[in-house]
């Protein structure tokens, strides 16, 4: 039993084309055929899929789907889900199957946020070739990459994903955000069953207006990246955090703002744990050098403003 990794994300826009170009033009994944009920489907690896791009009526993070070991484990998942008063739906078996997946529910944490659980990861042998020479990304057992939320209701939705679905603490720290003498903002970083440092991280906050606060994908080397943040300048997207690296992590990289509102995560040289035995750390800053944040520098522009 346990969450393997980050299997896909589901998203609703109402701008398709506008995420078809971040997709494809930016972040160089590679678009498949549509889903049969004509969501578009995108690929990073060998997995059907990673991001299903669902046409609506707002921008809005739907759900982030974890692959469970088998159908045992997510019937055994499901039942727990249920019993702590959560909603579960299980999907039919023509929308699994859409998932790339042989069985699955949705639920939600008790913040909000969109969760679905599934067993049975459908792969291609199809190469993947994305289509402005990315050369890959790092992904195998250690899934996508992570998703990261906002829960104003921190502890009990720390604790419905640790003690209810199976995340492990990685690192719990609080940061003072606002300088050493301003309120301090929980963070939880939790890991799955693999060596990646965390699939799934939370801020205590409001829950953000698109549903979510970033994804991140990692790529194989700094070259990548570095050719990734100069496509994000060359095509005008808006940086939200400038090149860093992470403390906790020790991800380098940077963020852009997706056409849903929330961030994207690029980065590389991401810390691999032992899952095994990790021991929960508490950090006690963000980042070793760069990610200055756009809140930080409009705080400092208004500070200028009125000085
Ligand atoms: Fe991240």
């Amino acid at each position: 039993m346990g969450i393997k990794a980050l299997g896909y994300v589901v998203i609703e826009t109402a701008k398709p084309a506008e995420w078809d170009e971040f997709l494809v033009r930016f972040a160089g994944v590679m678009r498949v055929a549509d889903a049969a009920d004509g969501a578009a489907l995108y690929r990073i690896d060998d997995r059907v899929f990673r991001f299903r791009i669902e046409t609506g009526t707002r921008e809005w993070f739907v759900a982030a789907g974890y692959e469970v070991s088998d159908r045992a484990a997510l019937d055994a998942l499901a039942e727990a889900v249920a019993r702590a008063g959560r909603p579960m739906t299980w999907a039919s078996a023509e929308v699994a199957a859409g998932r790339g997946a042989e069985a699955m529910f949705s639920t939600s944490d008790p913040a909000g946020n969109g969760l679905e659980l599934y067993c049975g990861d459908a792969r291609t042998a199809e190469p993947f070739v994305s289509p402005i020479g990315v050369p890959g990304f790092v992904t195998g057992a250690m899934g996508m990459g992570h998703a990261v939320f906002s829960a104003p209701n921190f502890d009990e939705t720390i604790a419905f994903h640790r003690d209810v679905l199976g995340f492990h603490e990685t690192d719990m720290p609080r940061f003072h955000l606002f300088g050493p003498d301003g309120p301090s903002m929980g963070f939880a970083f939790l890991h799955a069953d693999n060596g990646r440092h965390h699939s799934i991280a939370f801020g205590e906050g409001p829950v953000p207006p698109s549903g979510a606060v970033h994804i991140m994908l990692e790529l194989p080397t700094l070259i990548d990246v570095g050719k990734a943040h100069d496509r994000m300048k060359q095509f005008g997207y808006a940086e939200s955090a400038t090149l860093g690296r992470h403390v906790n992590d020790e991800t380098t990289g940077f963020y852009v703002q997706t056409p849903g509102g929330f961030d994207l995560e690029i980065g590389c040289d991401s810390l691999v744990i032992d899952p095994a035995s990790w021991v929960t750390t508490r950090h006690e800053a963000i980042s070793v050098w760069g990610h200055e944040w756009a809140w930080q520098k409009a705080m400092k522009a208004a500070q200028g403003e009125t000085a």
